[in-house]
């Protein structure tokens, strides 16, 4: 088995081979004066059971691109076989046509990475679970539920906690939340959303008076949908609200949005490399999903249960 990874998170990686005690491929990935992409694997990995890590966060174009560069490079160079490591995959929100004459391009990814010659996808809370099916390859899609369930209880687990979903979409991930937290009870935010980047809350179904609120999302991008949340949970008269989301893509200004928000907390994954800004940010808190991924890793190579992770 060899880990090998593109620029956009190696902390990540390396941590995820720390988890495996693997040393990560010595490779390099250099730009041409026109911003070209050229990769070079600087060892053998001839019929090697190869994992490359790449998010195709932030800049999701240059990211997606090395890793179809990687991803060919390792199948030339005769890998016996290639799993994309995608902690986070970047255009899954764009997974139906939101109207006429628009593209589906999570689908266009999946077979762009399909097509280099990926031969299995690992990821973690893709945003829609049928994504899965967008690959014509296997495609395991792990829940860092158990890695904030586990920090929910530890922080938390005195307080009378409530599951908020943030929207609609978002209830069957909450409710699964909402059972490894004891059975929590659950409420649901109904959200609407005119635009991209702008949602706007609507009604809150559920009763959060006096209730410590947990929201669960699996993106933050611009930080609108949790701060609006937050406002109308605390209005409400929940007695305090903190986010729970795996990709913290945090855009423009979300970071001291967040900061300025009802939140008491935003806690996310390292699925994403965190920028300053949101290192800098006093309520943004990180939890590593690495030896999530590294155990998945380990059980992909050994053929074992990946699901059973989640027993
Ligand atoms: C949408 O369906 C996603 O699950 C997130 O709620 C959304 O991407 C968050 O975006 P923002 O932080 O910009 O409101």
């Amino acid at each position: 088995m060899k880990i090998i990874s593109g620029n956009s998170n190696l902390p990540l990686t390396r941590a995820i081979a720390g988890y495996l005690e693997l040393p990560v491929v010595d490779a390099s990935v250099r730009r041409f004066a026109d911003e070209e992409i050229f990769v070079e694997i600087h060892e053998n990995v001839r019929g090697e059971d190869v994992f490359v890590v790449q998010s195709t966060s932030y800049p999701a174009n240059d990211n997606l691109m090395e890793l179809l560069i990687m991803i060919d490079a390792l199948r030339r160079a005769s890998a016996k076989r290639i799993t994309a490591v995608l902690p986070y995959f970047g255009y899954a929100r764009q997974d139906r046509k939101p109207g006429p004459r628009t593209p589906i391009s999570a689908k266009l990814v999946a077979n762009l990475i399909t097509q280099a010659g990926a031969d299995r996808v690992l990821s973690i809370d893709l945003h829609a679970g049928q994504i899965q099916g967008f690959f014509d390859i296997p495609t395991d899609n792990l829940f860092a539920a158990p890695v904030m369930s586990a920090d929910i209880l530890a922080r938390f687990g005195n307080e009378q906690l409530m599951v908020v979903s943030p929207d609609v979409g978002g209830v069957v991930r909450a409710r699964a939340l909402a059972k490894r937290l004891n059975n929590a009870p659950l409420a649901i935010v109904d959200k609407r959303r005119e635009k991209p980047g702008e949602s706007e809350v609507m009604n809150i179904i559920g009763q959060v008076q006096d209730h410590f609120c947990i929201i669960i999302d699996d993106i933050v991008d611009s930080g609108g949908t949790l701060c609006n949340a937050a406002a109308a949970l605390k209005e409400q008269g929940a007695s305090d609200v903190v986010a729970y989301c795996t990709h913290g893509v945090l855009s423009g200004g979300a970071a001291p949005r967040i900061d300025g928000s009802q939140l008491k907390e935003l806690v996310i994954t390292d699925s994403i490399q965190a920028t300053e800004a949101v290192k800098d940010a006093g309520r943004i808190r990180h939890l590593t999903i690495a030896p999530l991924l590294g155990e998945a890793i380990r059980r992909i190579a050994d053929e074992s249960s990946v699901s059973s992770l989640f027993d």
